[in-house]
């Protein structure tokens, strides 16, 4: 199992994403604005491993507090407000952040600080821990829902995947949301292929997704984002699933940019499009997918490949990380809970009253 992200006495260890996967560097630190550093710059990235991390953020900004304890209320929500703004797009950072200031609001007064870092950290393996159970939970709902929409193809040959970007244990702690679902429905033999679209501009499909499928031996092909469209009209696509950063209470979903376009072209040719992220990634609050942050990174990822210009520095550039798919296009959202098709509107909303 591909080691992400880990915490053990005081130290946040992660894999540097950027990096894979020609070299595969762990990088250990004890200090939270290092942490920071590593979300903003992709070292560690992926919605779920996102919140994971920032949970882990939060422990280390918290075990290097030294103050009395009068000091500590305004350091801490100085220390939350730093990890919030590391990336705006992702809602598992705040769902992490908020679970972290829970545990600070119902034990700061009764606690000596020491109890409250205690706290902090189970609660931070919890957020962890929880997404790993996620996956697989994910994953039984997905192949289910893959079993019954593609039950005609099926019964004569397997079928064709895309995904897009990395939704893997790079992404998500445990075996994946989208990639968990094609781990599962691969190791059930439902799989003919994985086509993994390179996701530009870090792409973190031809490098990161490729990589975890050629460590497992699933059979896979990458081909450039503008690929897919084509390869839905000469038929060797079955069926589409990706991730998600955010999804809104009516279904729209932010995902890595070039998400949409491939959802419109499965639309046009009537194949299912499903979405597989777990309930964290749903912000139930934001009506619609326009309200949704949606990053914009700097110029340079676009303008050089991996650190070699290839446009002009002056060549004016729009990077949006994010685009966002809407419910409308999407076949069902699966979660842990269930894979929630038909309204999302009902869908979605019930999943926070179901155990
Ligand atoms: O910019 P990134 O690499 O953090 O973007 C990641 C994605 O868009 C993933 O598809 C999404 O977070 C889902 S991860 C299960």
């Amino acid at each position: 199992m591909i080691d992400a992200i880990s915490f053990k006495d005081g130290t946040f260890r992660y894999l540097d994403q950027r990096l894979l996967p020609l070299q595969e560097i762990h990088v250990e630190t004890r200090d939270h604005r290092e942490a920071i550093e590593a979300i903003k710059s992709l070292a560690v990235r992926g919605a779920p491993l996102i919140g994971a991390s920032a949970g882990y953020t939060v422990v280390l900004g918290v075990n290097s507090f030294k103050g009395a304890k009068e000091a500590f209320p305004a350091y801490f929500s100085q220390l939350i407000a730093d990890v919030e703004a590391s990336r705006p797009t992702a809602v598992n950072l705040f769902f992490a952040t908020k679970k972290m200031k829970a545990v600070y609001d119902a034990n700061f007064e009764s606690d000596s600080l020491d109890e409250l870092k205690a706290k902090m950290t189970d609660e931070a393996h919890k957020i962890y821990n929880d997404e790993v159970d996620n996956c697989d939970r994910i994953a039984r709902h997905g192949v289910e829902q893959i079993k019954r929409d593609c039950a005609d193809i099926l019964k004569t040959r397997k079928l064709n995947v895309l995904t897009h970007c990395n939704t893997g244990t790079l992404a998500c702690c445990g075996i994946g949301t989208a990639l968990g679902v094609i781990r599962l429905a691969w190791k059930e033999g439902l799989i003919e292929r994985v086509i993994t679209a390179e996701s530009r501009p870090l792409l973190q499909g031809l490098r990161l997704t490729a990589w975890e499928l050629e460590h497992d031996g699933i059979p896979f092909i990458s081909i450039s984002d503008s690929s897919s469209a084509f390869l839905m009209q000469r038929g060797m696509i079955d069926f589409g699933v990706v991730g998600a950063d955010r999804i809104t209470a009516n279904g729209d979903t932010a995902n890595k940019i070039g998400t949409y376009a491939h959802a419109v072209s499965a639309s046009h040719h009537g194949l299912p499009f499903y979405i597989a992220a777990p309930v964290s990634t749903i912000d139930i609050t934001l009506k619609e997918g326009t309200q949704i942050p949606i990053e914009e990174r700097n110029a340079d990822e676009l303008r050089t490949i991996f650190g070699t210009q290839v446009a002009t520095p002056t060549t004016p550039v729009l990077n949006y990380a994010f685009d966002v798919t809407p419910g409308t296009l999407l076949r069902g959202i699966i979660t842990e809970k269930k894979a929630v098709v038909g309204s999302y509107e009902t869908g979605l909303r019930e999943l926070f009253t179901q155990q």
